[in-house]
């Protein structure tokens, strides 16, 4: 039964984008050339969080931003760097910084349990040790991370390695390596952000009726003709995102959230659900406009970005096939196996194995350097179909099945946060290595993480 419902809701969902209405856009002119986070490297970095403003063809909304007004700049490390940050929070009220994705010591996660009062500065310093990869930093303020990355508190945080920049693919940052945060966001009257979520918005999450990318609405990227790279990142709240170009072309992918697919992807859709980063080398081969379109789960269809490919011709690049990958070994009979059961219960009270957030209860402890098999599903319930996903914080994790089957290509690389669709089901192989301390694991639809679908764990 729950099969069946699961199956007819995902094809409504990638098969037929005629039972979504076409994108509106209220009018509003567009136009503006896409803005590129600048990037922030070196071992001694600075973040600000302060109040700000972002000036959109709607309006003027009062915003949060690191270093600037909204969003934040493009953290770019190496693998075994040791970097420090200095993080001042100048905003009126406490706020966290948590690196998602990122294998870091638990003091550092920047998860709930290290909040920056108004006017402190944290001071956080590790060393990075893990692969190439697109990684994230926002907000994780127990019961306030949706507001906090709704009002722009986010960027990326990029790890490059030897591998990755030896492999004959774009790398120039902002030029052929683009970074692509795509958010929707909804605008009151006066068009300014307006976060008051209702009972349903708890529900569904707080979807938007306008799509930023960088900030930006509309915005057009113009190119030389040649293969670019796209590091695509779902900033929403908790909008499950399908991404395409207008014109249905082809794409690899070639990265999922924790690096390097073990075999790219030919596709001309790619499903993004909040927190996950894909990957993308495309060619533009012609003089021309291409269209980039995101249809939001349950909602609407918006074209998002115009790229515009002039005359001259730049780089082009084979797309590699397949890339090398390293895994633990999660087949083992003797690893330790835990349940995590994702429920509704009921308008806006989400559990995990029948639990909410609670800071004084900690859910279980494990052992350091500990390799386990996670069960993790979606039940669902009843009529409340709504869908969940799963991040843990400190590892990159490797989905072994996918409803009982072999995971689909797009999940056979390293991820950290995975889709569940009512009904769905996936074992993953977790490593916990290295820090001892407390993590997070939760929904990242943040209006449920908010509303109390996470919990923590302990390495001892
Ligand atoms: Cu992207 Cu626990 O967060
Ligand atoms: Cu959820």
């Amino acid at each position: 039964m729950m099969r069946k419902i699961h199956i007819a809701v995902l094809m409504l969902f990638i098969g037929a984008v005629s039972v979504f209405p076409e994108g509106k856009s209220e009018g509003a002119s567009a136009g503006e050339a896409l803005p590129i986070p600048p990037e922030l490297s070196g071992s001694n970095l600075r973040l600000e969080a302060a109040e700000g403003e972002l000036k959109l063809p709607f309006g003027t909304s009062s915003t949060y931003g690191y270093n600037g007004d909204y969003l934040g700049p493009t953290v770019r490390v190496s693998r075994d760097d040791y970097i420090k940050f200095q993080i001042e929070n100048k905003l009126s009220e406490s706020t966290t910084v948590h690196w998602h994705g990122l294998h870091v010591p638990a003091e550092f996660d920047g998860g709930p349990h290290q909040v920056i009062m108004p006017g402190e500065t944290w001071k956080p310093e590790f060393q990075i040790a893990q692969n190439a990869a697109t990684l994230w930093y926002h907000p994780h303020l127990m019961g306030k991370t949706a507001e906090h990355v709704y009002r722009g508190l986010a960027g990326l945080f990029i790890i490059d390695d030897e591998y990755s920049m030896a492999l004959p693919i774009p790398k120039t940052y902002g030029v052929n390596d683009i970074p692509l945060i795509f958010q929707d966001r909804r605008f009151d009257r006066q068009g300014g952000f307006d976060y008051r979520p209702g009972r349903p918005d708890l529900m569904h999450g707080y979807i938007g009726n306008a799509v930023l990318v960088n900030g930006a609405y509309l915005p057009e990227l113009k190119l030389d003709g040649g293969t670019y790279r796209f590091r695509l990142l779902n900033g929403s709240n908790s909008s499950i995102y399908r991404f395409s170009f207008k014109d249905s072309r082809m794409f690899t992918v070639i990265a999922g959230d924790g690096g390097f697919l073990p075999e790219s992807v030919r596709t001309d859709k790619l499903i993004i659900s909040p927190g996950e980063r894909f990957e993308i080398l495309i060619d533009f081969k012609t003089p021309g406009e291409a269209g980039l379109v995101l249809e939001i789960y349950g909602s609407e269809t918006y074209e998002v970005m115009t790229v515009s490919v002039g005359g001259a011709q730049g780089e082009f690049f084979p797309h590699p096939a397949d890339f090398v990958y390293e895994s633990e070994d999660f087949s083992s009979a003797d690893l330790n196996e835990r349940n995590f059961i994702m429920e509704t219960r009921g308008m806006g009270i989400f559990t995990i194995n029948g639990r909410q957030m609670d800071m004084d209860v900690l859910n279980f402890t494990l052992d350091k350097d500990s390799n386990e098999r996670w069960f993790v599903a979606n039940r669902g319930m009843g009529m409340m179909n709504i869908p969940h996903s799963f991040h843990v914080h400190d590892t990159q994790f490797r989905v072994l099945s996918f409803n009982g089957r072999r995971p689909p290509a797009l999940y056979a690389g390293p991820k950290d946060t995975i889709l569940l669709m009512p009904g769905d089901e996936a074992v993953i192989g977790v490593s916990f290595k290295d820090y001892t301390g407390i993590y997070m694991y939760h929904c990242h639809l943040l209006e449920h993480e908010d509303s109390g679908m996470m919990g923590q764990f302990k390495i001892e």
